[in-house]
């Protein structure tokens, strides 16, 4: 079963992912590539259409991102969004200008071509976001414009050499209607079928991991999260008993969390795991240690030296061990080829870049096409429970970058206690799915308080709680005063060890998510 693919050429513009997002929500298949993308890599996934996205820069800058201008002779429908229209009629022979009055937020476009495809079904005037600097003045031989807005054109196509472009862009919510814009580019001028279901998905993920995998012996990390877990289940359809998942319990795990995703992971699953208990050899590495990297990487080494152990050992029993499954996401791969410079290391997350090279295992990454929601429709497809797939993010250093100061056992199961009584009365008041993440911090701020009679001296514990869509940028929740008063109550009750209550209400950025 061939997958129809679209390729986006990602000229730099923060909407990128956005235009995958609304072409992939039709169920189409798109990759985003860098717009510096040889040619040839292009062609080679067969594409049936071409879009080029906007971009922070001017066709003129000097350092304006280079992109292969022949993708335009390829006889290939192409849709260019704003940069990507600049790009175009530079390219052809037309002319942009630097626009008198940059054009920036909510404009209204008029149709001059109602029987434009790209527009087929629209009204003849609709509500676009727009933002750019420069403009086109002059188009190149061949090209019609199909709409304006008040200040400047909007949308040009060439029917004959199958190109569109538009000036706004579609893929955002502020354009109420370019959904169906993106949806009359792919279905009526690509001839997409629409058939990249999950089901087609698994179905081919599946096949060509068994292909891949033949007889090898392939291993597994764990976490209890969604991504692990979802790819375990993808790589377990395909080779059953030749998977081996490895599951380790770093001691700042979540009250029970070792117990309850072994069973889940076996009962429910069916998976093959090996749980290691390794809790002591990790807070004897974080014993004394304050500093939040060097707690993230003596955690990021441990987990390392453990997994080796463990895939020796599996590779005793089985005769060798070839293969690593790994729950990359799509975000990482666009993130680590995309024509922006590398950020800044704000914290160092030892799960993204995977384990060494000195473990010479061949990778296997059935989830590095698809976003996170995608990834909760496959693991849905697959019969997966929701306890799983609905799990809020858990950072791989656990409960230790929660912990501010020294992680000793008794911190961890202080934390272990209040972080349940916030789960669950977040859960209780039927909040737990719509927010993105929510959990409790230990400070090593003790502060007086009293309870009956007595003076109690004893930690602080704040309560964060954030909606976000990835994670990169975040808002704290307002939750109901009812809710945060009982959770309040219970804490400083029923964890012995805390006796005061913080809300944080630091958005990100500037604050992060986690407190380490
Ligand atoms: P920050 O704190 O950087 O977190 O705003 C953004 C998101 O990433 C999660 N996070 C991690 N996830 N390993 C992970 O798998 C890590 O080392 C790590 N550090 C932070 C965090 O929980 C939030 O969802």
């Amino acid at each position: 079963m061939d997958t129809q693919t679209i390729v986006i050429l990602d000229f730099g513009s923060q909407y990128t992912q956005l235009i995958a997002r609304r072409i992939r929500e039709q169920n189409v298949f798109c990759v985003v590539l860098p717009c510096t993308v040889p040619l040839a890599e292009v062609q080679a996934l067969h594409p049936i259409g071409i879009i080029l996205s906007g971009g922070p820069s001017s066709v003129y800058d000097a350092d304006a991102p280079p992109a292969d201008a022949k993708v335009l002779e390829l006889g290939l429908p192409v849709l260019g969004i704003c940069y990507g229209l600049h790009f175009i009629i530079h390219h052809l022979g037309g002319k942009v200008i630097s626009a008198p009055k940059r054009e920036y937020g909510q404009a209204e476009v008029s149709l001059e071509r109602l029987q434009s495809p790209l527009f087929a079904g629209l009204p003849a005037s609709i509500e676009v976001w727009m933002s750019h600097a420069d403009e086109a003045r002059e188009l190149p031989e061949g090209f019609e414009r199909i709409a304006v807005s008040d200040n400047a054109l909007a949308a040009i196509e060439n029917p004959a050499r199958r190109i569109w472009a538009v000036q706004f862009h579609p893929e955002v919510h502020h354009t109420p209607r370019g959904a169906e814009l993106i949806r009359n580019f792919v279905f009526n001028i690509c001839g997409a079928k629409g058939d990249w279901t999950p089901a087609h998905f698994i179905e081919t993920t599946v096949a060509a991991i068994r292909a891949k995998v033949g007889t090898g012996h392939v291993i597994c990390g764990l976490s209890g999260g969604v991504d692990s877990s979802v790819a375990a289940v993808l790589v377990h359809q395909a080779i059953g008993k030749q998977l081996t998942c490895i599951f380790v319990n770093n001691g700042v795990l979540r009250k029970n969390e070792f117990a309850t995703v072994q069973k889940t992971m076996r009962d429910a699953l069916g998976l093959n795991v090996v749980a290691v208990n390794a809790s002591v050899r990790f807070l004897e590495k974080l014993a004394g240690i304050t500093d939040p990297e060097i707690k993230r990487k003596r955690i990021g080494n441990e987990f390392i030296a453990v997994f080796d152990d463990e895939a020796h050992r599996i590779a005793q029993e089985t005769g060798g061990v070839d293969w690593l499954v790994q729950g990359t996401l799509y975000p990482d791969v666009i993130e680590s080829s995309s024509v922006k410079g590398p950020s800044q290391t704000i914290k160092s997350h030892h799960n993204v870049g995977g384990l060494p090279e000195f473990m010479k295992l061949k990778l296997i990454e059935p989830l590095r096409d698809l976003f996170k929601d995608e990834v909760r429709r496959i693991g849905r497809d697959l019969g997966m429970p929701e306890e799983i797939l609905g799990r809020q993010p858990f950072p791989g250093p656990g409960l230790a970058v929660r912990i501010l100061g020294e992680v000793t056992p008794e911190r961890v199961a202080l934390l272990q206690e209040a972080d349940e009584i916030v789960i669950a009365e977040i859960k209780a008041a039927g909040l737990y799915s719509s927010i993105w993440q929510s959990f409790a911090v230990l400070l090593p701020v003790m502060s007086v308080g009293v309870m009956g009679d007595q003076r109690t001296y004893a930690y602080t514990c704040a309560i964060r709680a954030v909606n976000s869509e990835d994670g990169m940028t975040a808002d704290w929740a307002q939750l109901p005063y009812a809710l945060m008063k009982r959770i309040s109550n219970r804490i400083v009750n029923e964890v012995r060890g805390i006796n005061r209550v913080v809300y944080d209400i630091t958005s990100k950025p500037p604050g992060t998510i986690e407190w380490e």
